[in-house]
């Protein structure tokens, strides 16, 4: 399946996988819910950075001066969609404490699903910035889309999409609209229902984030 889209990475990695089943049960709790999205969020993080470039740095260690690999430039942005997009935002921060942030309000049209952007806030220095874009689910692939046409509007230097739980729709249409965007997922799921919701999924996660329903 994941040939199909060569952007697309599914992180199988075993704590992110028993993490994420705990987060679909329908008892989870809104506490349990948010701190197990902040953990997932720190081990996706260390995907996505994974091709961060570095550059050989002289240090003065206790016994010698040696040269050792630092990060170069870290010129990071975390964009996140509004609202859910904040629960992978907290735990990516904790692995990446010094990147900038910026903010996309997107809500989907509960009859056609169109996405409608609400609310803009970026840093001014997108061009010299490489963006991580996060929101739990994607879905139809209309809030990604167009969060990134924006992020490419703004000429953010490279796009990386993290996001929980994919269905199939959602990663063809991100794909198929922006090839060189890199999609990391936690879990393919099956399909969308007639909502807009992905199956098996894990509900809505805004509300299960915020206990709003
Ligand atoms: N948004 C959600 O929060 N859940 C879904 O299943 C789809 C979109």
């Amino acid at each position: 399946m994941q040939q199909q889209w060569p952007s697309f990475t599914v992180v199988e990695h075993p704590l992110i996988q028993h993490k994420l089943s705990l987060m679909r049960d329908r008892n989870t709790s809104t506490a349990e819910f948010r701190r197990l999205l902040r953990e997932i969020s720190l081990l996706l993080a260390y995907e996505a950075t994974r091709e961060l470039p570095l550059a050989a740095t002289e240090i003065d260690t206790p016994l010698e001066r040696a040269s050792f690999p630092l990060l170069a430039g870290k010129k990071l942005c975390l964009v996140s969609i509004l609202r859910a997009g904040g629960g992978i935002l907290d735990g990516m921060l904790d692995l990446l404490p010094s990147a900038r942030v910026g903010h996309i309000g997107i809500y989907r049209d509960p009859r056609t699903l169109q996405a409608i952007e609400y609310y803009l806030k970026l840093p001014d220095d997108l061009a010299e910035r490489d963006v991580i874009l996060v929101d739990p689910m994607l879905a139809t692939g209309n809030s990604a889309v167009a969060a990134i046409l924006r992020l490419k509007e703004l000429a953010a230097r490279s796009i990386k999409f993290v996001c929980l739980v994919a269905a199939p729709e959602g990663v063809a249409k991100v794909s198929n609209v922006f090839p060189d965007v890199s999609i990391v997922a936690a879990a393919l799921d099956r399909c969308l229902d007639a909502h807009g919701y992905i199956l098996p999924g894990l509900g809505d996660a805004g509300d299960r984030l915020f206990g709003t329903k």
